[in-house]
């Protein structure tokens, strides 16, 4: 059975109907983070019942009253849908969860160790307790991102240091693909299911977990387990390796006058390529691109192989980080002959990207250091993450409105493209700001706006637009370069 999986592999093998088994589907997911929320109330809203568990008493005591730990679009609604149709629980109490439940979710945390590994310390706590209070045949789900092997491992330890007879479990590589900020969207419209694992059995459970979607044409892919995760590995660190590659067109783009977000579209419109995760930026940040890129080149290492190409995307990253900063010291040199000592700078978006309060390895983080080292005066606003943010630096102001943050600023570094930073009004901030430099690391502030209110600025792969004194046709596919 295990090498016809094998040999099936990227196919889409439609499992009968009558093959499900009527009814909900019990499950447990155990951690409530950004992944084990989201994936929770997302399966509840599949019709399964689901109970979702954490130790942190006070996570679950917020979630009991309705109160979300995070911010995340539309996440509120879901739940609190689902709770009230009673298919959606909160407990601190795991051992519960694993045992009233017939299928369990493993969500908590694969932080990045300082040798760039994966930490599958929590996985491997949530993996003895469901061995020390095993009570019937479970089917252990990893949906965090796991190193290329950790299905295996689990087996191993469940079968050699706990015991446990081979046909009480299975295991399954399940592998999310959520963005945060629009994850309950990616959860309920994923391009792909991955579902990898070595029992029929538990292939069959998870297509009627994921019925909903197979039956609205969503396609899956049945695979085993390594395959599995090593497909979250490859597309996170080539969707990075993307970002890298246009952030480097980018700095080609205004060394030569060029136009990034045309050359973005134009080259996107070869089917070969397309024109998403083409966007040019401080670079890339989150939870995912940067641990799990660091991850696959610890994976290839531990094999003796190279990983060359996710090597130089991090390094491009790291440089690109740089990019709003330098752009800012290159600008107020050139213009004032001044440096940054003891100037007032505003940096306008805190987390990695909009629509989230996140700021794990957000580009923010870097250009804030940046600025400091510098002898920068930093003044930060974000419409959600100045909180988090002041877990990192203490040092620094924040403000409550973008207006605050610019009011007598040397200059400006638009470093999220929040709906918040794209309606301000650029008028009023030319006449708070002391000193008119803006970098718009987003590229997401019109040109002709900034330019007409004597604004003196730069952007990421579009600087010839600053450059021209005439207003440009900011329209991409139908614009033509004067
Ligand atoms: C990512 C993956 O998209 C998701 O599939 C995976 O499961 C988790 O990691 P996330 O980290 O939430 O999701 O955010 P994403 O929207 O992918 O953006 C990641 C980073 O790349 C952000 O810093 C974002 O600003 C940057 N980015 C993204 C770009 O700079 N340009 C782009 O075109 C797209």
């Amino acid at each position: 059975m295990f090498t016809t999986i094998r040999s099936y592999l990227f196919i889409l093998i439609l499992l009968p109907w009558t093959t499900y088994i009527s009814g909900d589907t019990k499950i447990a997911v155990i951690g409530t983070g950004y992944v084990g929320l989201v994936s929770g109330a997302g399966l509840a809203e599949f019709n399964n019942e689901v109970i979702c568990a954490d130790i942190d008493t006070e996570k679950i005591a917020k979630l009991n009253n309705g109160i979300m730990p995070i911010y995340e679009t539309n996440l509120e609604d879901l739940v609190r849908r689902n709770v009230q149709k009673g298919k959606l629980s909160f407990t601190n109490d795991i051992v519960y969860a694993m045992t009233t439940s017939d299928v369990i979710f493993i969500a908590v945390g694969t932080p990045m160790k300082d040798d760039g590994s994966a930490d599958l310390s929590y996985i491997n706590e949530v993996v003895d307790m469901i061995a020390q209070n095993i009570n019937g045949y479970k089917i252990i789900v990893t949906k965090s991102t796991v190193p290329v092997g950790t299905g295996k491992k689990i087996r191993a330890r469940l079968e050699h240091n706990f015991g446990i007879n081979p046909t009480l479990f299975s295991i399954v590589s399940n592998p999310e693909f959520l963005r945060e900020g629009i994850a309950v969207y990616d959860f309920l419209h994923p391009d792909r299911l991955i579902i990898g694992s070595d029992s029929d059995k538990a292939l069959t459970t998870m297509c009627k977990i994921y019925e909903p979607l197979i039956m609205d044409g969503t396609i899956r892919i049945l695979t085993d387990i390594q395959t599995a995760e090593m497909i979250k590995y490859a597309s996170n660190a080539f969707l990075a390796l993307k970002i890298s590659y246009i952030n480097e067109i980018a700095n080609l783009c205004d060394a030569t006058d060029a136009d990034v977000k045309m050359v973005a579209q134009a080259m996107g419109l070869d089917h070969r390529i397309s024109p998403y995760f083409l966007k040019p930026g401080p670079g890339f940040g989150g939870s995912c691109f940067p641990k799990d890129s660091q991850a696959i080149i610890n994976i290839a290492q531990q094999y003796k192989l190279p990983m060359l190409t996710v090597e130089a995307s991090l390094a491009t990253n790291y440089l690109q980080q740089k990019k709003p900063v330098e752009k800012l010291v290159t600008l107020m040199q050139n213009k004032i002959n001044q440096n940054l000592i003891n100037k007032k700078i505003a940096v306008l978006g805190l987390s990695f990207k909009a629509n989230t309060d996140d700021i794990r390895y957000s580009p923010s983080i870097a250009t804030i250091q940046y600025l400091q080292q510098l002898g920068a005066h930093v003044v930060a606003y974000d419409p959600v993450a100045n909180n988090n943010m002041k877990t990192l630096f203490s040092d620094i102001q924040y403000c409550q409105t973008p207006y605050e943050a610019v009011t007598d600023a040397d200059g400006i570094i638009i470093m999220t493209d929040w709906d918040h930073i794209k309606q301000i009004d650029f008028v009023r901030v030319k006449e708070l700001v002391k000193q008119p430099f803006i970098i718009d690391a987003r590229n997401c502030i019109n040109p002709n706006i900034l330019k007409r209110l004597g604004f003196i600025c730069d952007s990421i792969g579009q600087s010839h637009l600053y450059r021209q004194k005439n207003e440009c046709t900011y329209k991409v596919f139908s614009y033509t370069r004067n």
